[in-house]
C-alpha cells in the first residue's frame, strides 16, 4: 500500500489522482490533502478518503472546512506551513505536487528533502527551481516522476537512457485555441476564446497557457531538469491531435514515441504506479478508424512566450523564475480582465530586460527573484491596464 499526499487535491489534477486512487484501492491509499480556498471539494474528498492530515490556504478556509465535515482525528494545517506538514507527513510515502504555480514550491522542496518520492504536475516549480530540485532529489535518493504527459511520455521513450545518448527530445504542442487565428485578431481574444482549449481540459491556469504556448516554454524548461538534455536539444512540434505525447530521438537516428488517448488519468497512473504498469480501465487509441498525425513547427512570432522561455533558459540563474512569475501575475491579470490576451507576452518580455539574471544558490534566492517580478510585473499590468 502507497500512502499518497497531494498537494493541489481540490484542482483539476487532484481530482484525476483521487480517480486514480479510488480504482486501487488496494495498492493507493490518501494520507494528506492540501489545497487554497475550494473547501466544499475538500470536505467531500475528506469524507471518502479519510486523510491524516489536510491544509488549506487560509484561517478563513479552515474554520469554513470545519463547519462543513467532522475533523475529529484529522490535523488541520494552514497556509505554505500547512502545505509543507501534508508534504512530509511520516506516513506519506509519495506525494503528488499538483498545485498550481509558485504556491507548490516550497512544499515540494521540502517533500524532496524528506526523501519522499515526488510525482510532479505542478511544473512551475522545476521552472522556477530545477537544478536545487533536482539536485535535493538526487542527494536524497527521492524520485522526480513527471505527471505532464508531455514528459510522462519522454519518460516512457528515455527509459533510463544517458542524456549522451539523446540527439533531441521532442515536446509536441496541441498548438491551443489559436493554432490557426492570425495575428492581428490577437487583441481580440476573449476570456472565454481563450479557455476552450481544443484537446484537454485543465485548470484555467495552463489553459491560458497553453494558448499562449507558454505552457509549452515552461515543458521546455521542465524537460532540461528531469532529463538532464540541454535546450538547445529540446525542440517542439505543434501536432494539433495531441496523439504523440512527446518523441525522443535518439543519436543512431531512432526516434521512439508515445501515443495514447487525452486522458490525464493515463500519465498520473504511470507515475503513482511507476516502476510497476497496472491494468487501466481507460480505453486506448482506437486503431480499428483512420486518424491522421500531423506535425508542424510552431510559429514563434505569433506566439512569443516560446522563445522567452528558451531565453530565459540560456539567461540561467534568476530568470526562469522571472519568467513564471511575471507570467502568472500576466495571465492572473488577463483572466480578470485587466489586459489585453497580447499584453501577456509583452508584461513579462518587459520585466525580464530589466532582470539582470543572478546566480540561485538557494530556495530563499529563488524566492526572492520571483518577489521582485512580481512586484515588477504589477507596475507594468497597471500601466497596461490603464490603457485599456
Ligand atoms: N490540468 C491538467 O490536465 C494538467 C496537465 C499537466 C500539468 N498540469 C499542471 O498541474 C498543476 C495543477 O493544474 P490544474 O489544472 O489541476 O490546476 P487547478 O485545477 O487550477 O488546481 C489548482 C490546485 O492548486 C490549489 N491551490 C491554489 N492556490 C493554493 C494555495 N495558496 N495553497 C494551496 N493550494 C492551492 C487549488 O486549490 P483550491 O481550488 O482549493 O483553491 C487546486 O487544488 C499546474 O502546475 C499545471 O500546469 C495540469
Amino acid at each position: 500500500m502507497k500512502g499518497l499526499s497531494i498537494l493541489g487535491a481540490t484542482g483539476s489534477v487532484g481530482a484525476n489522482v483521487l480517480r486514480i486512487v479510488e480504482a486501487f484501492p488496494d495498492r493507493l491509499s490518501v494520507v494528506g490533502l492540501s489545497a487554497g480556498g475550494n473547501v466544499e471539494r475538500l470536505a467531500e474528498q475528506v469524507v471518502r478518503h479519510k486523510p491524516r492530515i489536510v491544509s488549506v490556504a487560509t484561517r478563513e478556509a479552515s474554520e469554513a472546512l470545519a463547519r462543513l465535515v467532522d475533523l475529529r482525528g484529522v490535523r488541520v494545517g494552514i497556509g505554505q506551513d500547512g502545505s509543507v506538514e501534508v508534504a512530509t507527513h511520516a506516513e506519506a510515502r509519495m506525494v503528488v505536487a499538483a498545485a498550481v504555480g509558485a504556491v507548490g514550491l516550497v512544499p515540494t522542496y521540502r517533500a524532496l528533502e524528506a526523501g519522499k518520492d515526488v510525482a510532479l504536475a505542478n511544473k512551475e516549480t522545476l521552472v522556477m527551481a530545477g537544478e536545487l530540485m533536482v539536485a535535493r532529489a538526487r542527494a536524497r535518493g527521492a524520485r522526480l516522476l513527471p505527471i505532464d504527459s508531455e514528459h510522462c511520455a519522454l519518460h516512457q521513450c528515455l527509459d533510463g537512457r544517458a542524456p549522451e545518448e539523446v540527439r533531441r527530445l521532442v515536446l509536441t504542442a496541441s498548438g491551443g485555441p489559436f493554432r490557426t487565428r492570425p495575428r492581428d485578431t490577437f487583441g481580440k481574444v476573449t476570456r472565454e476564446e481563450a479557455l476552450n482549449h481544443p484537446t484537454w481540459n485543465m485548470g484555467p491556469k495552463i489553459t491560458i497557457d497553453s494558448a499562449t504556448l507558454m505552457n509549452k516554454g515552461l515543458e521546455v524548461i521542465e524537460a532540461r531538469w528531469l532529463f538532464g538534455v540541454p535546450a538547445e536539444r529540446v525542440a517542439v512540434l505543434v501536432h494539433p491531435q495531441s496523439v504523440v505525447h512527446s518523441m525522443v530521438e535518439f543519436v543512431d537516428g531512432t526516434v521512439l514515441a508515445q501515443l495514447g488517448v487525452t486522458d490525464m488519468r493515463l500519465p498520473i497512473q504511470y507515475a503513482l504506479s511507476y516502476p510497476q504498469r497496472w491494468e487501466a480501465a481507460i480505453p486506448g487509441l482506437d486503431f480499428t478508424k483512420a486518424f491522421k498525425l500531423d506535425f508542424d513547427v510552431p510559429d514563434h512570432n505569433r506566439f512569443p512566450c516560446l522563445p522567452l522561455a528558451y531565453r530565459a533558459l540560456e539567461s540561467g540563474g534568476s530568470m526562469p523564475a522571472v519568467l513564471n512569475a511575471a507570467n502568472e501575475e500576466a495571465v492572473a491579470a488577463f483572466l480578470a480582465g485587466r489586459i489585453p490576451f497580447t499584453a501577456i507576452p509583452e508584461s513579462i518580455e518587459e520585466v525580464m530586460d530589466a532582470h539582470p539574471a543572478s546566480s540561485v544558490r538557494d530556495l530563499q534566492e529563488v524566492l526572492e527573484a520571483d518577489a521582485w517580478a512580481r512586484r515588477r510585473c504589477g507596475e507594468t499590468l497597471v500601466r497596461r491596464s490603464a490603457a485599456v
